[in-house]
């Protein structure tokens, strides 16, 4: 039975209280730590040699669907009736909106050390403790809008840029790419400052703390983030009328990506399915 993914803002409490109840109990049941594990060992850059497929590359796109698929699958485990839902960074921007409130996600990280104080995630409530993280600390963080050095969440114009990008990506297929939906979405912009952060990489870094690096999944907004993410590439195939994910073809010998990046019908790890079987998902979900 398809199911339905829903904005963040429009849950009923009781949708609401499922949702987080579900996640606890992933994480009680260890298997979230799992989760945060392998989005770090995917955490590979274009400086890196390997294969990129994750994050500055094409494949950025159906891994993240995939990896979403595999928590919402463990949360409907869980409870049948939950799925994740997203978070519109274009409309609620404030840190008293949705998805931030105490019976969902709770709210900023506390000045002194960005530790979350509210909500079910807070270290306190003895429910979230984290377990793989780059640096050492047990509490979940977060620090909105980063006040050092203040960052905006991206703006529906700068999304839109996006989605009118007719093309999926282009050559060198990584974070240099200046063309393309996928990197424009993904966001490795090409400014000074403020500017190097577009759309989806802006959102990491206004929420600070867990999100900033490769343990991001530590943060539950990780994935309302990306399933809003996921949309956007839903609504960009309709409105470029089903355009597919390239490359088609995997760049031969002598290019710079050989081996590096996931063409179209290639196997994707660690799942071992391809980019052109992730590009429908109209018969697992679909978005309200
Ligand atoms: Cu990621
Ligand atoms: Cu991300």
């Amino acid at each position: 039975m398809v199911y339905t993914r829903k904005n963040v803002s429009t849950l009923t409490s009781a949708e609401r209280r499922r949702f987080v109840t579900a996640m606890l109990e992933v994480k009680r049941r260890g298997e979230y730590d799992e989760f945060v594990r392998r989005h770090i060992d995917y955490y590979v850059s274009d400086g890196e040699g390997g294969l990129r497929a994750a994050h500055m590359a094409p494949s950025f796109l159906p891994w993240h669907r995939c990896f979403l698929l595999d928590l919402e699958n463990a949360l409907r485990r869980v409870d049948s009736g939950v799925s994740v839902p997203y978070w519109d960074w274009t409309r609620d921007r404030t840190p008293a909106s949705a998805p931030w409130t105490n019976d969902l996600l709770g709210g900023d990280g506390r000045r002194s050390d960005r530790q979350v104080m509210t909500g079910p995630f807070a270290y306190a409530q003895g429910q979230w403790t984290i377990k793989e993280g780059v640096t050492d600390g047990a509490f979940l963080m977060r620090e909105f809008g980063r006040p050092r050095k203040p960052i905006q969440l991206p703006t529906l114009a700068s999304l839109n840029a996006a989605l009118s990008d007719p093309v999926y990506d282009t050559a060198p297929f990584d974070s240099t790419t200046r063309r393309g939906f996928r990197n424009r979405l993904e966001g490795w912009g090409h400014g000074v400052g403020n500017a190097t952060w577009e759309n989806h990489n802006r959102v990491h870094r206004w929420v600070g703390g867990h999100m900033l690096g490769g343990a991001s999944v530590n943060d539950p907004v990780f994935w309302l983030h990306h399933a809003f993410v996921d949309l956007q590439w839903s609504r960009w195939q309709m409105l470029h009328r089903g355009a597919p994910y390239l490359p088609e073809r995997p760049p031969g010998p002598g290019d710079s990506q050989h081996r590096r990046i996931v063409a179209r019908r290639e196997k994707m790890p660690p799942w071992g399915v391809t980019p052109e079987s992730m590009e429908d998902h109209s018969l697992i979900y679909r978005y309200a």
